[in-house]
């Protein structure tokens, strides 16, 4: 799985965005250690807190299948749907990737359908609170 063909499968997992909103579409595709992927998309809700983010869903969706090891994912958005610059993951997605990932994972973040940058979960979320801490 190179990381242009898990962006295709962000991309085509934000068609399925619930956003009536924010109009903000995005979508998430996870690549599990042993090959399986898992995506998300957005899901908004009247009542706005119970919204849940691209990332979020594709993450419970592979931990309450078992998963819990991660080689990397693929995040894109953009408004009514259209990618015209990177889609950072939220302080909250950040936080929920640090309890299952190490400082080296992988964020693929799409700038385009085609174009991407390759961060790590260190850069995004330097001097972590980690399950460490907890133990
Ligand atoms: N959103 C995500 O899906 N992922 C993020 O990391 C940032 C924000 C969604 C939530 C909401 O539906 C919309 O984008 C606007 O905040």
């Amino acid at each position: 799985m190179t990381d242009k063909e898990l962006l295709t499968m962000a991309i085509t997992a934000l068609e399925n965005s619930y956003s009536p909103y924010s109009g903000c579409k995005v979508g998430a595709a996870l690549l599990c250690e042993n090959g399986k992927i898992f995506t998300g998309t957005n899901i908004e809700n009247a009542a706005f807190s119970p919204t849940i983010c691209a990332e979020r869903v594709a993450i419970f969706k592979a931990i309450s299948e078992g998963e819990k090891k991660f080689s990397k994912i693929a995040v894109v958005g953009g408004k009514d749907g259209i990618i015209n610059g990177i889609f950072a993951p939220c302080g909250v997605c950040r936080q929920v990737l640090r309890e299952f990932c190490s400082d080296d994972f992988q964020i693929i973040l799409g700038e385009s359908e085609k174009d991407f940058k390759v961060v790590t979960l260190k850069e995004l979320l330097p001097l972590s609170f980690s399950p460490d801490n907890v133990r």
